[in-house]
């Protein structure tokens, strides 16, 4: 038995909090049923329905994926584009938490967990992402410090956890930057680095939270163990 609004919550539909909202709302019927009280339980076989929508119950997944160029972050695309749930083989319906752009490579979690999704794109959760990027120019001194130091991007202040020049190529103008950040906003560091002054030519998520690719090429992926869930659930992040 769970209680019903984390139930609905897990079922992707909304987040804990709304859910005992609608809750509250008398918008929540379990066995045809309206529920108003917030203790409630419900296990498995209970038919649950919020706001005329019947939630589907379904076992939770989570899958660490390497994401290959060309592929879009979501669960459809109106260009008919391949996405990254088409690359898990499952029949439930997962979707993919926050987003990496169409050419960037590297980690993505997807799932059918509602509430961890929320939980980890939640901005107060603080996840930290490490990104690999190279940019078509050498960056200066001037810059990098500048950015260590953190910068100002739409209003909003970015400020790198990490920030490491891993090569230098002379001959063709180009460098390697590992940056590690907090932020979630879509295309962060591609906007750090041109509001700079450098593009990002190749761009690859190699780290979220604790979790690294690891073995995984280019389109693998593998399930998240219970413990690995469990930590990305751990407790500072209530
Ligand atoms: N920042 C970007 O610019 N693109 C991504 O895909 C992820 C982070």
């Amino acid at each position: 038995m769970e209680r019903l609004q984390k139930v609905i919550a897990s079922c992707g539909y909304c987040s804990r909090r709304k859910a005992e909202d609608l809750i509250k709302e008398g918008k929540v019927y379990v066995n045809g049923h309206k529920v108003t009280k917030l203790g409630t339980c419900v296990n498995s076989s209970d038919i649950i329905v919020v706001e005329n929508v019947e939630l589907h119950q379904s076992k939770l997944e989570y899958y660490l994926l390497n994401k290959p160029r060309g592929v879009i972050s979501s669960t459809n695309d109106d260009k008919s584009r391949k996405t990254v749930v088409d690359l898990i083989k499952t029949n439930t319906r997962i979707y993919p938490i926050g987003r990496l752009d169409y050419d960037t490579t590297g980690l993505i979690i997807l799932t059918n967990d509602g509430t961890l999704a929320n939980k980890l794109m939640h901005p107060k959760n603080k996840i930290e992402k490490t990104y690999v990027a190279k940019l078509n120019k050498i960056i200066s001194m001037e810059d990098y410090f500048k950015l260590k130091k953190g910068i100002v991007i739409e209003g909003r202040k970015v400020k790198p956890t990490n920030l490491k020049i891993k090569s230098k190529s002379k001959n063709k103008d180009e460098c390697i930057i590992e940056i590690s950040i907090i932020e979630g906003r879509n295309h962060i560091v591609k906007k750090i680095f041109a509001h700079l002054g450098y593009e990002v030519i190749k761009l690859k998520r190699e780290r979220y939270d604790f979790l690294t690719l690891g073995n995984l090429k280019s389109g693998e992926y593998r399930a998240l163990s219970i413990k690995e869930v469990k930590k990305l659930y751990r407790e500072e992040r209530n």
